[in-house]
């Protein structure tokens, strides 16, 4: 309880509005992600081949609930409870390191009781780092993850 509410207190209110996001950054804050999955880096890089087929299937299998502009307000997404996350915003976070967002998109929201689709059996590895790479450039105008908060994390006890 005490680990959810400094999370939360770090998310600041954006998760504080949607509990199932600190759900999802708990799991991954507190190293439950599976092995398989732990410590995965970006291995293509950013070329206009890769960021041109990201674009493809952002619009063909995100847009729909996350919303052209990204915010969740795609017209398939804003009905769902919860409602499509937020990914301008998440993209900006620390919490946007390669391995999360493979997690994310590979599993889907299924553990968590959401509407988000696993991706494992849809796209191939390679597609779901292209949308990564594109994902990156689209929402922090760089294709480099974040840097990781991991100090003040430990420093709060919840790593
Ligand atoms: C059917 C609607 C739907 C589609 C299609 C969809 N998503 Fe989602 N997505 C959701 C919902 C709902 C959530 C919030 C719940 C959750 O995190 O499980 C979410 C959450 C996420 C998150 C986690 C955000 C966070 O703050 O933790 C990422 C990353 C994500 N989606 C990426 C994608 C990508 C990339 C695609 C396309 C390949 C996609 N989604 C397609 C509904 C959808």
């Amino acid at each position: 309880m005490l680990e959810l509410m400094i999370i939360g207190q770090m998310m600041g209110q954006h998760a504080q509005q949607h509990p199932h996001l600190v759900e999802r950054h708990r799991t991954y804050n507190m190293g439950k992600i599976p092995k398989e999955y732990k410590g995965l880096k970006n291995p293509l890089k950013p070329t206009k081949e890769n960021l041109a087929a990201g674009e493809k299937i952002w619009k063909e299998q995100c847009v729909a609930c996350h919303g052209e502009s990204g915010k969740g307000d795609g017209p398939a997404g804003k009905a769902l409870n919860p409602p499509a996350a937020d990914l301008a915003f998440i993209m900006t976070r620390p919490i946007a390191q390669d391995d999360f967002l493979f997690w994310t998109i590979s599993e889907g929201g299924a553990q968590f009781g959401t509407a988000m689709p696993a991706y494992k059996n849809i796209l191939s590895e390679k597609q779901r780092w292209q949308v990564i790479l594109y994902l990156r450039k689209k929402f922090t105008g760089t294709t480099e993850p974040p840097k990781r908060m991991r100090h003040r994390m430990m420093q709060q006890g919840t790593n």
